[in-house]
């Protein structure tokens, strides 16, 4: 499976790739909003810390100013993705930025027919938002089930990428279904190394090393 960290946040994107484990990145206008620096410099420092995607978001809704922007982020670093949220607009844009080679993930899918048609138009990656799910009492895990099975029912190469993860379970079970990609936060990453028994077998080993040291 490949870890990809949701978050803009420098530091946390260097700690997270120091302890390499960390496939890519990405982003939206909410987590850049809790950033500081422009645009562009938080943009091109996370493409120079990471070494694999970075999703960036486009604003525009009309197809002509997706492309563009899209276009425009696109030129930003090598590993830039263009995130393109799920509308008709931003699909048709999809389909042309993918006959360019231009990489794109296309975002807040909430449905099977949503990701059918993002991986129609080419998309590289789609991202499921299984957080938002759950937090209207629906089922998001099921969601990427079913994207997965129809994705290899037609052999289609677009990624699925488990978005809007809120806690370590939400990463096994991803793992579970054989997901390929889940972005989470840097909280939940760092939660899945944490387990008390290993805190207490650490404490205690080295507290009997040091008695044996003393004999
Ligand atoms: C995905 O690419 C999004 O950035 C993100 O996972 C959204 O998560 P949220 O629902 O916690 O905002």
């Amino acid at each position: 499976m490949k870890i990809f960290l949701d978050t803009a946040n420098i530091s946390e994107i260097k700690e997270g790739v120091s302890m390499g484990l960390v496939d890519g990145v990405t982003t939206n206008p909410t987590l850049l909003s809790k950033e500081s620096g422009t645009f562009r410099e938080i943009i091109e420092s996370i493409c120079k810390i990471v070494d694999g995607p970075v999703s960036v978001e486009v604003v525009s809704e009309k197809e002509e100013e997706i492309v563009k922007e899209a276009k425009e982020h696109a030129e930003i670093a090598k590993n830039v993705v263009v995130k393109i949220p799920l509308t008709v607009e931003g699909l048709k844009a999809v389909k042309r930025l993918s006959k360019e080679n231009i990489k794109t993930n296309v975002t807040l899918v909430f449905s099977p027919s949503q990701a059918l048609l993002a991986a129609k138009a080419g998309a590289s990656y789609v991202s499921p938002f299984i957080g938002r799910i759950d937090d209207i009492s629906w089922n998001g895990m099921e969601l990427i089930e079913k994207i997965m099975i129809i994705y290899e029912n037609y052999g289609f190469e677009t990624e699925v990428i488990v978005a809007s993860v809120r806690h370590p379970m939400h990463v096994v079970e991803a793992a579970l279904i054989g997901a390929p990609i889940v972005t989470m936060p840097f909280s939940v990453f760092k939660a899945l190394f944490k387990h008390p028994l290993t805190d207490i077998g650490i404490e205690r080993f080295l507290r009997d090393w040091e008695s044996f040291k003393k004999k």
